[in-house]
């Protein structure tokens, strides 16, 4: 394996640097938001957090009536994760985990489809922390430094952790210098604690004092609320001194945040995340919450509650005039073999 000094890294082809980023979002990040994402100008484009044993029981598929390589969950015939060619050198993975072990085995699983693998070192959740995982690791870094050492010598794509701070500066710097001795390619921080929510301030001066003491790119997140526009993400970023800038909310509810030449209306960002969902066969509830996270209090209108009785993608579409779109798209589908996601015969 190349190491990092020669400076040719001919398998680990993953650039962090100066890199506007989609944050990973549990239920948000599925392939058609990623897809939006790349669209409307994102770089690196992270999945939902993972969890290691739930993908551990899955398998790979290639599915070709939708050009996608599905990991399937066959006890139920769900998609645990969905990826295509056309994010394979940007989508990020990210993994909830507690062991290097099971995160290895997941990675070895996913590692010639995707383009990096994230541990989850944030998630301040009582299912992550009651598990080991998520910001649970940060008070056992040790455990965190085996599972990101365990992935940089074993696999050939970037490995990158996600974290939160600790309230104390210096605490928080002496984490970062040691998850960093471990060869990881980049780190994400979300600037709160464990303890503090979306509401508090987010800790730009920590973020900045991690930037200036480490090598590798740190990518700064947290800083949604005072995010409107595109030009604030550049704010964002100078106010963190970071190399790159990682974004949730502000892309939750409107992706073309990401568009450098301004934002679409909310309508036209729904119909084109409409448009892959249909198009990659995404299930009727996850298109939904993506949706009402996107209208939010329009979601009171006549209009927003005739959306909240719809159960079916096409009756979804038809509400942004996209009816006849979904029915071409399904009888295609059809046509082709039966849908992706029920196509599994345990
Ligand atoms: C998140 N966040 C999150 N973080 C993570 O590491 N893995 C995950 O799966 C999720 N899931 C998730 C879902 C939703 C709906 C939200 C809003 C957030 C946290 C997220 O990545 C980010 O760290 C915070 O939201 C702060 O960044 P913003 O929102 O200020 O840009």
């Amino acid at each position: 394996k190349m190491t990092k000094s020669s400076g040719i890294q001919c398998e680990k082809s993953l650039n962090y640097e100066n890199k506007l980023i989609l944050a990973p979002m549990v239920r948000v990040g599925t392939l058609p938001m990623r897809l939006l994402a790349l669209d409307y100008g994102a770089d690196i484009v992270y999945s939902e957090e993972l969890i290691d044993w739930k993908f551990m029981k899955s398998v790979r598929r290639i599915n070709d009536v939708l050009g996608t390589v599905d990991f399937l969950d066959l006890s139920d015939g769900t998609v645990v994760f969905r990826t295509c060619e056309k994010e394979k050198d940007k989508v990020v993975v990210q993994l909830g985990t507690c062991d290097a072990q099971r995160a290895l085995f997941v990675a070895k699983l996913i590692e010639n489809d995707v383009a990096g693998i994230d541990i989850n070192m944030g998630c301040p959740k009582e299912f992550s922390l009651k598990g080991g995982m998520g910001a649970a690791l940060l008070y056992h870094p040790e455990k965190a430094k085996s599972i990101l050492s365990m992935l940089v010598q074993n696999l050939k794509i970037p490995v990158t952790c996600k974290i939160r701070v600790f309230d104390n500066v210096h605490d928080t710097l002496n984490l970062v210098k040691d998850l960093a001795t471990t060869g990881i390619s980049a780190i994400a921080v979300h600037g709160r604690t464990k303890t503090e929510r979306p509401q508090h301030p987010n800790r730009c001066t920590t973020i900045k004092r991690i930037a200036e003491s480490l090598d590798i790119p740190v990518i700064a997140n947290g800083g949604s609320r005072e995010i409107d526009r595109y030009s604030d993400i550049l704010k964002f970023k100078e106010e963190c001194g970071s190399s790159s800038v990682m974004i949730a909310r502000a892309a939750e509810t409107n992706c073309s945040i990401f568009r450098r030449h301004g934002m679409k209306d909310l309508e036209n960002v729904i119909k084109d995340y409409l448009k892959y969902a249909v198009d990659y066969d995404n299930s009727p509830s996850n298109t939904k919450y993506c949706v009402q996270n996107m209208l939010r209090e329009l979601q009171e209108t006549p209009r927003g509650k005739k959306f909240l009785e719809c159960q079916t993608l096409e009756q979804i579409c038809a509400i942004w005039n996209l009816g006849d779109y979904c029915r071409k798209k399904q009888l295609e589908y059809q046509s082709k073999g039966i849908l992706g996601r029920r196509e599994v015969t345990p």
